[in-house]
């Protein structure tokens, strides 16, 4: 909950932007750290949900590795104190040049998603003279129990080696000189909220297939078991931290844990999800024939899930209680974006908004930002830190008119 005094310094900020807590990050990371470390977990935080620079850096000072599934998300996780030798590279289509750079930055292992890839991973680390590192991504065939596109465990999903290529790829194995076999790797898909239900499912997948390899000859060093850890979307203050420890107790509980063997997650939302609010004002406030609309100043160029996955944020005025407003109404709150998809929620029950109202739109820190676009030619959405507030750009006050 945000006080008077920050109420009124963020209302002098150029919107759309988006505002990253700091001290939440902060607090979420000793959690996760000190979760990890009770239960003998390795964590590797996935580059792809946010990939600022300076959240990147919070990050890497606590000693986590890195999940990226780019070329590009390799470097970056590297420049921004990420150790190579903690870095994992997933990813179904890496490119010949993404995968040159990662052998010589000498991570700690490629995630191998297809028969064809263990090939060209091979052929590329002869051609340098170096050794690949190399786990295999396995597709376990589960369902996560969450949206469509965000599904990744199920056959019908691109990703991962199916039960029907083991075989091959255990022989292929055998034959590739400049491979170093790894350990095994799983990922089911993402906003998974069934914790036990599903990572039960996932570990249990996960140590039969060890055992397979096992009974093959392959030493399974390292289990990964990806990241999916849910967050809460409709009311963020209750759960502001997410609950690692139940995530890790279930893997305890549920996976066939060797001595020595190495186990590893790959979270992204649960990270950052709940420290990033987007930021925007009311444009226009217009009232339609059957509905009253609020037109704010950020779109969904800005931050696509509501308009890609019909996700739901929860939508606050922070004015509004500053103002000492009074009543409450139902909106449409919409962006400016030419797209009838631009929509940030219908329906919403705000309290009476006026233009110049400063808008919250709340557990952006994941998958927001690092999606945005500049359709319509719009400006990026600016970036402000709760630390260093005063480096934000300053608004021009909107002009008053009659309501
Ligand atoms: N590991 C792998 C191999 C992944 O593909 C992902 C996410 C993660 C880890 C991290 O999962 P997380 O802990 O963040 O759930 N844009 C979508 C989410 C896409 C997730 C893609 N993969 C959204 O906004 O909901």
């Amino acid at each position: 909950m945000l006080n008077i005094r920050e109420i009124s310094e963020l209302e002098k900020i150029r919107t759309p932007f988006y505002h990253y807590d700091m001290d939440l990050l902060d607090a979420t990371l000793v959690s996760l750290t000190e979760s990890a470390a009770r239960h003998g977990i390795e964590v590797h935080y996935a580059v792809k949900a946010n990939a600022d620079e300076r959240i990147l850096k919070a990050i890497s000072a606590k000693g986590i590795g890195a999940d990226c599934v780019s070329g590009n998300e390799v470097l970056c996780a590297i420049r921004c104190g990420f150790p190579p030798e903690k870095t994992v590279f997933a990813g179904a289509g890496k490119t010949d040049e993404e995968i040159i750079h990662a052998l010589e930055a000498d991570i700690f292992a490629f995630n191998c998603e297809s028969l064809q890839e263990l090939k060209v991973l091979d052929a590329l680390a002869g051609r340098l003279g170096v050794r690949a590192k190399v786990s295999l991504r396995i597709n376990p065939n589960i369902d996560a129990h969450t949206h469509k596109y965000v599904t990744t465990g199920l056959y019908e999903n691109k990703f991962g080696i199916s039960a029907h290529d083991f075989d091959s790829a255990i022989i292929l194995l055998r034959d590739c000189g400049n491979i170093d076999f790894n350990g095994l790797h799983f990922h089911v898909g993402s906003q998974i909220t069934d914790v036990k239900e599903v990572f039960s499912l996932e570990c249990r997948r996960a140590s039969e297939v060890v055992e397979y390899f096992e009974s093959a000859g392959f030493a399974v060093q390292n289990i990964d078991l990806g990241g999916g850890l849910g967050v809460d979307y409709e009311n963020p203050d209750d759960a502001i931290l997410p609950d690692f420890g139940l995530w890790f107790d279930t893997i305890d509980r549920h996976l066939k844990r060797r001595s020595g063997q190495r186990i590893h997650v790959e979270p992204g939302r649960s990270v950052v999800a709940q420290c990033g609010t987007l930021f925007t004002k009311v444009l226009y406030v217009k009232g339609g024939d059957t509905k009253t609309f609020l037109i704010v100043d950020a779109g969904m160029n800005d931050l696509i899930r509501p308009a890609l996955y019909g996700a739901y944020h929860s939508i606050e005025n922070v004015s509004a209680s500053h103002r000492g407003a009074s009543g409450e109404q139902v909106y449409d709150i919409v962006g400016p974006v030419c797209e009838s998809s631009d929509v940030w929620g219908a329906g919403r029950v705000l309290p009476a908004s006026v233009r110049g109202d400063l808008i919250a739109i709340r557990t952006a820190g994941a998958y927001g930002q690092v999606m945005s676009m500049r359709y319509n030619l719009r400006d990026c959405a600016g970036t402000v830190y709760s630390d260093r507030i005063g480096d934000a750009v300053t608004a021009v006050p909107p002009v008053a008119v009659s309501e």
